[in-house]
This record gives structure tokens, sequence and C-alpha cells, in this order.
């Protein structure tokens, strides 16, 4: 059984239909890349399967066989998905390492404060925030620093599966490559990932399976180096400006 199922899963905003019956599946250990164009409904796909802020109009989600649909934010979160959003977000008044203790602490409750705290700092320095120190507040960081604190907030719930909206927009090349280390490094951890990822080279050197959407639909799924060779998705990225060969 795969770790998370999805089945048939649509979302509407008034008549535009942001996702339109997507299905697709996500074994335990592996790193799911989906791609697709701006626009294609890879972020309203995650919010959808997170509840955060809303679930699906219909279809299934599955987490560990648990249907998931329906159920609030907090509850899946408790079930061990977590999700990281594609603007850097943090709760800008608090500390990085309070930051992180809402991870720790919201992700498993009943949890001794020490280990919350453990855990906490754990995470921050994993994704090698330690320096920058943990009693700055969140909302002086640079964008990176704010995005490893989000990577470190959503590892700091131990999550089963780990959603991940465009971890690499807005860096520098540098950054993009650090970006890559942690992501390996967070699966090599036993966390299931999904990454959502609008460069189709970043997905590439990570992801075991691929998945494109276009226009809230399933374009083309499977081993990464078939897909991209797909025609359809070519012309899904480079539409009619492709040059004659
Ligand atoms: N909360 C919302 N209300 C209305 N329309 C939305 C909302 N969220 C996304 N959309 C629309 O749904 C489509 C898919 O958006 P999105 O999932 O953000 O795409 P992607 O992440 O692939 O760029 C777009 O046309 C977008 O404008
Ligand atoms: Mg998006």
């Amino acid at each position: 059984m795969a770790l998370l199922e999805v089945e048939d899963v649509s979302k509407a905003f008034g008549s535009l239909k942001a996702v339109d019956g997507v299905s697709f599946k996500v074994e335990a250990g592996e790193i799911f890349g989906v791609a697709g164009p701006n626009g294609s409904g890879k972020s309203t796909l995650f919010n959808v399967i997170t509840g955060i802020p809303f679930g699906p109009d219909r279809g299934r989600v599955k987490l560990g066989g648990v249907e998931i649909q329906g159920k609030s934010g907090n509850e899946i979160a408790r079930l061990g998905l977590a999700r990281t959003f594609q603007r850097e977000t943090s709760f800008d008044g608090l500390t990085v390492f309070e930051n992180a203790l809402m991870g720790a602490g919201y992700g498993k409750p009943g949890r001794a404060e020490s280990e919350v705290r453990e855990r906490a700092a754990e995470a921050l320095e994993f994704v090698g925030l330690t320096s920058v120190g943990f009693g700055r507040l969140a909302g002086e960081l640079s964008v990176f620093d704010r995005k490893c604190l989000m990577l470190a907030t959503a590892i700091a719930m131990e999550p089963r599966v780990l959603l991940l909206d465009e971890p690499a927009s807005s860096l520098t090349k540098p950054e993009i490559e650090t970006s890559i280390g942690l992501i390996r490094r967070t699966a090599e951890r036993g966390i299931t990932i999904v990454l959502i990822e609008h460069v189709l080279t970043f997905l590439m050197s990570l992801s075991q399976h691929l998945m494109v959407l276009n226009q809230g639909r399933v374009l083309a799924a499977g081993e990464p180096k078939t897909v991209i060779a797909d025609e359809r998705v070519v012309e899904a990225y480079l539409g009619t400006r492709r040059p004659a060969a």
C-alpha cells in the first residue's frame, strides 16, 4: 500500500477548475516530484491534500490507508502530514527557536517539554540555522533563512509525509544547491517527500517519480526522464515558442 494515495481529487473556484480529477500514489521513502506551468494547480493540490486552507470538492486522500479528506488541517497534521508554503511563511514576531517549538509541540501533542525543546533545536541545527541565532526574530531573517526555518518547523513535527511547495523559488544558484542537499538529507531521515517545483532540472536531480500538471489535470506521470521527454510536457512548458529544429 502506498503511503499517500490521492484519488480523483478536484477543487474549483467558481467556474475555474484549479484541480480537476487528479490521482497519484506516493510510496514510503520516495521523493515524488510535481511539476507544471504557473497556474496549473500545483499549490491548490497541496491545499486540498492538507486541508490548509481548504479540502477538496470531491475525491479521496489517504495517508497510510486512512482517509483524511474532510478532516481539519489540525487533525491531518497530527496524522503525520506537514507542508511548507510557496512564499516563506513563519511566525514573524516569534524567535527562530519559538517557531521551531511550534512545530515540535504541535506535531506530537503530549510530549514532554524537554523533548519538544530538543526536537526544535535538532531541527534548526539540521537546516543550518544555528549560526543565525535561535533568539533572532523570524521576521528579520533573509528569504533563504526563512525558507530554512519553515522547513525546520515542519521537520520538528516529525511528519511521515512532507509536502514542499517550490522551495527553490527566488533563491540564488548556491542557495538552490544547498536546498537540494537539504531536501535529500530530509528524505534520508525517513520522511517521504512530495516536491513541487516549476524548474524541471531541480526536480530531475531529486525525484524518483514525476507528475506534470497542466490546467488542473495530470498531463504525464512516471519515471522523470520519460516524463520530460513527453511531447505534451515539452509543449506545455515551451508552448508554440519552441524553435523549429
Ligand atoms: N484561493 C483561490 N481563489 C481563487 N482562485 C484561485 C485560488 N487559488 C488558486 N486559484 C487559481 O487556481 C489556479 C491554480 O493556481 P495554483 O494552484 O496556485 O497554481 P500553481 O501553484 O501551479 O502555480 C490559478 O488559475 C489560480 O489563479
Ligand atoms: Mg504554486
